[in-house]
């Protein structure tokens, strides 16, 4: 699948947003919630000279989880260090970094579902008792010895805090999960960004944008991007509602922030598999994606909207669905529970 516009995964493009970054705790928009426990915490360790207690950081991607993680080495006054789980090959990857943290430090740990087991037992010792055992040699003669580290801060992040062992997920002592943004936070985020890019945007055409962004700052700041290009190229000038609209159609993304994959999902089920339900492998066939692609990528964002509704027989779109096409469901269609998860499947 080509990159979409709307996808919440980092992109090739998105480095300059480093800019766009919040750097500290008071910047940092939305999450009302975690940012002042973070606060807390911070507070009270700067106050006990103590590193701070590990954080686990998981939700779905674009919502800040790498932001965090800055903002709380910044916040404690510490360095950061960055890696993540695919990239710690070997254990002797990980005994490099650790060794050469400093006291307090913030390590980051991206995709940390991700780490391989034998590096994830080495971090048990290294988060619990600030200690690293290495085997030295090999057969009989193989020796382990024991060294100690600085107390550091680890931060890990994940989308799947259900892939995490238990172990690991023990050895943090805050756990945070991120929650999609309100429309008025990405709203105020949107403002931001353009205030920094030095774009002029309205209210109104702020909030087109922000309605499109499927909860999801990552997302606000890509379509503001590319609507300061029609901006600048249509009119030389501001970004309106009128004008935001219009370049959000060229960008097929809809009023709720469907995209054409998420619309020709929606469509196929209908027409096709007359409103479900459909396997997720029959229903990837005929739309021609691979099934992990709608799996992890197009369906969360329409079961969140309650278009879609997953059932133990496959597939169905909602009545919501229907509706937002601009369809009428045909008669018996039922509302979806909870954003269309049926309650064995939240989490
Ligand atoms: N840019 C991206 N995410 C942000 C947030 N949560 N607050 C402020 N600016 C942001």
């Amino acid at each position: 699948m080509e990159e979409r516009l709307v996808s919440s995964q980092e992109q090739t493009g998105d480095q300059e947003n480093e800019t766009l970054r919040p750097l500290r705790l008071h910047e940092y928009i939305g999450q009302t919630k975690v940012k002042e426990n973070l606060k807390i915490f911070i507070q009270a360790a700067l106050q006990r000279s103590e590193p701070l207690d590990h954080v686990l950081l998981y939700g779905p991607p674009g919502l800040g989880k790498t932001t965090l993680a800055n903002i709380i080495a910044a916040e404690m006054g510490v360095n950061i260090r960055t890696t993540s789980g695919p990239v710690i090959e070997r254990p002797g990857d990980l005994a490099a970094i650790l060794t050469a943290l400093e006291p307090h430090d913030v390590l980051f740990i991206d995709e940390i579902h991700r780490l391989n087991r034998t590096a994830e037992e080495i971090l048990y010792g290294a988060m619990e008792d600030a200690c690293l055992d290495i085997i030295i040699g090999k057969g009989p003669s193989a020796r382990s010895i024991r060294l100690s580290l600085p107390r550091f801060t680890l931060v890990g992040a994940t989308t799947r805090a259900g892939q995490l062992t238990s172990p690991l997920r023990n050895r943090f002592g805050v756990i945070s999960r991120l929650e999609y943004y309100e429309e008025a936070d990405l709203l105020e985020i949107i403002q931001r960004t353009a205030g920094i890019l030095r774009l002029e945007i309205t209210e109104e055409g702020a909030e087109e944008i922000a309605r499109r962004s499927r909860g999801t700052p990552r997302i606000a700041n890509r379509l503001l991007k590319r609507v300061r290009d029609y901006a600048q190229v249509w009119e030389n000038g501001a970004v309106t509602g009128t004008l935001a609209r219009e370049a959000l159609i060229r960008l097929d993304v809809d009023p709720a922030g469907l995209d054409l994959i998420d619309q020709k999902t929606l469509q196929t089920i209908i027409y096709t598999f007359q409103g479900g339900p459909v396997g997720l492998d029959t229903l990837a066939a005929t739309i021609g994606e691979e099934s992990e692609t709608l799996e992890d990528v197009v369906e969360p964002f329409l079961l969140q909207k309650g278009f879609l509704q997953r059932t133990a027989r496959g597939r169905m779109v909602t009545v919501a669905g229907y509706r937002h096409l601009g369809l009428t469901a045909p008669p018996g269609k039922s509302e979806p529970v909870d954003g269309g998860l049926f309650p064995e499947e939240q989490e």
